[in-house]
């Protein structure tokens, strides 16, 4: 006879117990424990998906084979992949409703007219999808739609079909009538996608998921999948900027500080090929408060916007905020510039923000940050023409960064004319390669002087 129970499921991470409570001692988030009925049928270990016996192996008897990668014939998702689709691989693709990850799964399908692609659809029908495909102006005779939500159902029609790649849109659509519970709930969503993840890795097929994140508690969040899948890519992005931006969180083939940057258009998401030009602003007149950083992100060096506003604090707390980039940091940045450069600026307001809506974790974007503030402070723009990449230390010491060479390359082909960069990173640098003069400083003083106080 089946037994039914009630447990609780936090719809952020997934993590059971037996009674509710009000914050996840996992993830740590408040209110996302809800209640479940979980049916013990008496078929113990129901399973949705049967792989074929495996037997342990000798690691020598085991045939290697080479890593094969897929191309996405999307240059900015292959890097991000690192270098490509693996074989096998399970890749979730996370972002909030209409933020694009159902049209960059459908141009990866259309794309990819060489291979035959199974794409499973449990939001939209056929002829949804059809019109985006119009939309999106490409065509793929090797593409399969199929609109369908049981995981059952699913493995069949996967294995009529064969197909090379496997997109699901979206894991929090499907379920299985052998679990009780109703579809997008942690225990479906869990499941489901392990059974996908032993389909895919017994059949050698790589595998897309989608999935949504929501706030409200009635998605499972795909936190509770990141452990199972290889990849976790994340779709960002505000709705008012035209520009999208998917980076890995976790990547087993890879590098997780990979960014790609997409536009959307009327056609789709289109690859910005050079994405420094678009997150600086090509106004002709110089603001005060702006400065440029030359970061990198992953493999790439990337040159990004800083605007600061520091104004008089009109309330008695001055207020400290920022957007893209650590709170905290800025914080301490500006207690630096307070003890070590002398400015006052425990009674101001100081706002940051990094252009383009992107967030920045390179510790050698702090010399760009201590520039606008100083600029914004001043009222004394800065010129465009000029760069930075430092990072600040406790003292008020420039302190060198890696891969410096490739932060002055980037500055220098992109025609910038100036890059200030820490005394101690000389070691082994060329700089005659290069067109740009490079500015070398050791405290926060020093910079200070040669900025502004010129003339
Ligand atoms: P979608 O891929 O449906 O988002 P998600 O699957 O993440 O929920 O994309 C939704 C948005 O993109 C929608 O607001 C319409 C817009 N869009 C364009 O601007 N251009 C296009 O060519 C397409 C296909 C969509
Ligand atoms: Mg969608």
């Amino acid at each position: 006879m089946a037994k039914s129970k009630s447990v609780y499921f936090c719809q952020n991470c997934g993590t059971e117990s037996a009674k509710w409570i009000g914050k996840c001692p996992s993830c740590g988030e408040w209110n996302t424990y809800v209640e479940q009925v979980v049916t013990k049928s008496s078929k113990k270990n129901q399973i949705l998906y049967e792989s074929e016996k495996q037997i342990p192996q000798k690691i020598s008897e085991i045939k290697s084979q080479k890593e094969g990668r897929i191309s996405t014939k999307i240059k900015e998702l292959d890097r991000i992949l690192g270098g490509g689709l693996v074989s096998g691989s399970m890749i979730l693709i996370g972002g909030e409703p209409g933020i694009g990850k159902s049209t960059l799964a459908l141009q990866v399908a259309l794309k990819l007219d060489n291979l035959k692609i199974l794409y499973i659809s449990g939001e939209e029908s056929p002829q949804q999808i059809k019109m985006r495909a119009e939309r999106l102006n490409l065509q793929n005779d090797n593409c399969f739609i199929l609109s369908e939500t049981l995981l059952e159902n699913i493995f069949t029609q996967t294995i009529n079909v064969n197909p090379d790649l496997i997109i699901i849109d979206s894991i929090q659509t499907l379920y299985s009538d052998k679990l009780e519970s109703s579809a997008g709930t942690v225990s479906q969503v869990r499941e489901t996608a392990a059974s996908l993840l032993k389909f895919a890795k017994e059949k050698n097929v790589p595998v897309f998921l989608i999935g949504h994140i929501t706030k409200d508690g009635n998605l499972a969040g795909p936190k509770a999948l990141e452990h199972i899948v290889d990849t976790v890519l994340q779709f960002e992005g505000d709705h008012n900027h035209m520009y999208r931006i998917l980076r890995t969180t976790k990547n087993r083939f890879g590098s997780t500080s990979e960014l790609g940057i997409f536009e959307m258009g009327n056609k789709g998401l289109r690859e910005v090929a050079n994405p420094s030009e678009i997150l600086i602003t090509q106004s002709e007149d110089n603001l005060s408060g702006t400065s440029i950083a030359s970061t990198i992100n992953g493999a790439r060096p990337l040159l990004i916007e800083i605007q600061a506003l520091v104004s008089s604090a009109a309330y008695g707390t001055p207020q400290r905020s920022s957007t893209g980039f650590d709170n905290r940091r800025l914080g301490m940045l500006l207690a630096v510039l307070e003890k070590r450069a002398g400015f006052r600026l425990s009674q101001k307001d100081v706002f940051l923000n990094i252009a383009g809506g992107i967030k920045v974790d390179d510790p050698a974007t702090d010399l760009a940050v201590i520039a606008s503030v100083l600029s914004s402070n001043l009222d004394l723009p800065i010129d465009k023409s000029v760069c930075f990449a430092g990072e600040v230390g406790l003292t008020g010491e420039i302190r060198p960064v890696a891969r410096v060479d490739q932060r002055i390359s980037e500055a220098d082909k992109l025609g910038f004319k100036k890059i200030y960069i820490s005394k101690f990173n000389l070691k082994g640098l060329n700089e005659s390669k290069y067109k740009i003069q490079i500015i070398k400083v050791s405290r926060v003083e020093e910079l200070f002087r040669s900025l502004f106080k010129k003339n």
